[in-house]
């Protein structure tokens, strides 16, 4: 199979590139080049996708059997998307995300025919927007789109809401004894999947007839509760949290910019069911327990001090937050 990836060096994209490669499919990847990944046999199309009209004379010469936007957030993306690849793919897959899904849940486990509604997070309505358009081109023009909706998936991000994800003042804080925040009392239900198994289910789909005109999630079948997700991170770190439990609605009274993740996402319980994304690839098994990846994931962070950026601004919102809590 000959794929293009727009993207495919980012936190879950460089495990599914590696994954392409080793199941023998000419992966090309259309990205700037910005980061140190390196993806053996992969060809390289280097260019910025905002400036597609530079691109679609490239673009235009190839044919491909799927095509995988990884960085489309809004209806204008996938406009561009469908007029580049309208006459030139068999499959085009769209990264949506499980934040799509009805917030808060009416039923805690999650189907892919579960609604898309999410009233807290612009980034979840454009992601539903984009869905929309695709499925528009799929019905009237038989665009052969394939919706892909990742939840919290990680490999070089650390996936806890509160001074996480590309920043590392939240271990930073567990290693030096200072409290951190848990959302709401912890006891909240949440699926965190590694990068590589996600890798496994997505490999599965490309180049999949039956895939054409359907959504699918791809997680662990590994529930969590939010303590356990910390606790978890905090062994990894090599020490024990000290967590302050903080209502979700008081923290973003103090921060605005986290109700999408926390009141829109992160706040909420959610099981996936995953038999869908089974029935399709029968070998998909997510095999690799929160406990292992996350040991994986902060071995990443610390291979170089320059992954592990503490910002100074997260710091001072987690004590102001905790000062204003006992307050
Ligand atoms: N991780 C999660 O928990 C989660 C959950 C739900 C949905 N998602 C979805 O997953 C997707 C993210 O995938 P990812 O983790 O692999 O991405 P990522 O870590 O954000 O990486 C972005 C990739 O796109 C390239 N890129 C960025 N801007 C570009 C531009 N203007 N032109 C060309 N290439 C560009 C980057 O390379 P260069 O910088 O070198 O160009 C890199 O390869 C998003 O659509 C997100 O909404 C993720």
């Amino acid at each position: 199979m000959k794929v293009l990836f727009i993207g495919g060096t980012g936190n879950i994209s460089t495990l599914v590139s590696r994954h392409c490669i080793e199941r023998g499919i000419e992966l090309h990847l259309l990205n700037r080049g910005t980061r140190k990944v390196e993806i053996p046999n992969a060809r390289s199309i280097k260019g910025d996708i905002s400036n597609f009209d530079k691109l679609e004379s490239e673009l235009a010469r190839h044919h491909w059997d799927a095509v995988v936007d990884w960085i489309a957030f809004t209806e204008k993306d996938i406009e561009r998307d469908i007029h580049l690849f309208r006459n030139n793919t068999r499959q085009f897959v769209f990264i949506s995300s499980a934040s799509a899904y009805q917030k808060p849940p009416s039923h805690p486990i999650i189907t892919e025919s579960t609604p898309l509604a999410n009233p807290y997070w612009d980034y979840s309505r454009n992601k539903i927007a984009c869905e929309e358009r695709l499925n528009r081109a799929y019905r009237d023009e038989g665009f052969p789109v394939t919706i892909v909706r990742p939840s919290l998936t990680y490999d070089t991000v650390i996936p806890l809401p509160i001074g996480g994800w590309t920043e590392y003042t939240v271990v930073d804080r567990m290693k030096k004894g200072k409290e951190i925040i848990v959302h709401g009392d912890g006891t909240s239900l949440w699926v965190v999947t590694h990068a590589e198994d996600f890798a496994k289910g997505f490999v599965g789909l490309l180049g999949h007839q039956q895939a054409i005109g359907h959504a699918f999630h791809i997680t662990s079948d590994e529930i969590l509760t939010w303590n356990q997700i910390h606790q978890a991170v905090a062994e990894a770190a090599g020490c024990e949290p000290k967590i302050v439990h903080i209502a979700s609605d008081f923290i973003v009274q103090s921060d605005p910019s986290l109700t999408g993740s926390l009141l829109g996402d992160k706040s909420l319980s959610v099981i996936f069911d995953n038999s869908k994304i089974k029935r399709f690839v029968p070998e998909f098994n997510a095999t690799i327990p929160f406990k292992q990846g996350i040991r994986r994931t902060l071995a990443w962070f610390e291979a170089d001090p320059a992954r592990q950026i503490v910002r100074p601004e997260t710091n001072d919102l987690i004590d102001r937050i905790l000062r204003s809590y006992r307050h």
